[in-house]
């Protein structure tokens, strides 16, 4: 299958649009000049609205895990201790990257199984510097509660340090609001840019707290992205054609407008859910009153007796790619992304293939049972 017929419905690198490959194909600029000046503040101009944010942000080049560790080494130092709360994949990433800086007391869940609040601030009475969460936990599926554990955080006096890289620019994530010290992004999700930046808010406290620091990480400083910032430039050369496209996919954002965007989002999430029902296919998440199912990605349980690597595979055959399970969910779930400029359309055709391959597979008799259903949430969007 040629790469250009493939239709990526994987929790990123999503497809970006025709007129942000081609802003990625302009001559290069200086990025001492005022061109690349204008095109930083562009950014961060609608980068603050899509984080609902007064605080500062920055563009790093480096992708989503590159601002993770931006957050931690740049406010952690050995003695602090930092609760990191897993229940998949990142979570497990954050844990491991404040591992490097600091001492972890982590909230270890199965993953796709709900945090319980009384538990998080058993952690936090005990006492820490920072708490990490994932909003969007990827590898399962599962929204966290992010406004209630940044309640939390902000009761304990504990920095809160948020991944947000498959929410900001597609669901409702409000940073000042729900008192998030540290908010990260990868451009290569919801804001449907090209894979190898990253954005990253960072609060007055969060600034505190590297001054207390004896160092900070060199490449991933962010008081160096912060004096840089004030020229509107990065420290270090950034990589200008991944801006253009940045600057490109933002517009795309603000022209859709971000109301607009999550709903599209939220729909288009709930109507796979809505098709995986209507052909059995059960949910991965587990889910408590304070969690929700992934407005971005739907994880699913593969169906008796197959692996989701087959699923996966099949998929990929009729040109359209879908992510399997990572790590020991490896062949047990199977993943849908539906984020950045996913449209109904995208939807309803991966609704369908999923449904050829499942009656292939002897899973379900009716094809058209999702379609329908999928359908059916869709048309809200009309
Ligand atoms: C929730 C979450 N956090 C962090 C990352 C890591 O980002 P990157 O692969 O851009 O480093 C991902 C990537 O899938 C993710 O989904």
């Amino acid at each position: 299958m040629d790469l250009e017929d493939t239709l990526l419905m994987m929790p990123g690198p999503v497809p970006v649009a025709p007129r942000v490959l081609r802003a990625m194909s302009k001559p290069m600029i200086n990025h001492r000049g005022a061109e690349f000046s204008a095109m930083y503040d562009d950014c961060c101009e609608i980068l603050a609205d899509v984080f609902r944010t007064k605080n500062d942000i920055f563009i790093l080049s480096g992708s989503g895990t590159a601002a993770m560790e931006a957050a931690v080494g740049c406010t952690v130092g050995k003695d602090d201790v930092v609760i990191a709360l897993e229940n998949g994949k990142f979570g497990e990433r954050f844990k491991d990257i404040a591992a490097r800086y600091g001492k972890v007391n982590a909230l270890e869940n199965d993953w796709g199984s709900s945090f319980d609040l009384d538990e998080v601030e058993k952690k936090l009475e005990e006492g820490a510097k920072a708490i990490t969460l994932v909003h969007n936990e990827t590898s399962a599926g599962i929204q966290n509660p992010a406004k209630e554990i940044g309640r939390l955080a902000k009761k304990h006096d504990a920095l809160f340090i948020m991944d947000g890289v498959t929410t900001l620019g597609g669901d409702t994530v409000q940073t000042d609001d729900w008192g998030v010290d540290i908010a990260v992004v990868g451009s290569q999700k919801c804001l449907a840019a090209p894979p190898g930046l990253s954005m990253i808010s960072v609060s007055e406290r969060a600034f505190e707290a590297m001054e207390k620091k004896e160092s900070l990480p060199y490449y991933l400083d962010l008081k160096a992205c912060r004096k840089s910032s004030k020229k509107s430039q990065t420290p270090y050369t950034p990589a200008i054609p991944l801006f253009f496209g940045l600057q490109e996919a933002l517009h795309i954002v603000k022209e859709e407008g971000m109301e607009a965007r999550i709903k599209r989002h939220a729909t288009g999430a709930r109507a796979i859910r809505a098709a995986a029902d209507a052909m059995g296919i059960e949910m991965f998440p587990q889910l408590n009153k304070y969690s929700h199912y992934s407005n971005t990605v739907t994880a699913m349980r593969s169906p008796a007796g197959i692996s989701s690597d087959d699923i996966k595979k099949d998929m990929i055959a009729r040109g359209i790619t879908i992510a399997g399970g990572q790590a020991h969910l490896k062949g047990k779930i199977f993943r849908i992304g539906s984020m950045g400029n996913v449209q109904p359309k995208d939807i309803i055709l991966t609704i369908q293939e999923l449904g050829v391959v499942l009656k292939n597979r002897g899973v379900i008799s009716d094809i058209g049972a999702g379609v329908e259903a999928a359908g059916e949430v869709l048309d809200e969007l009309l």
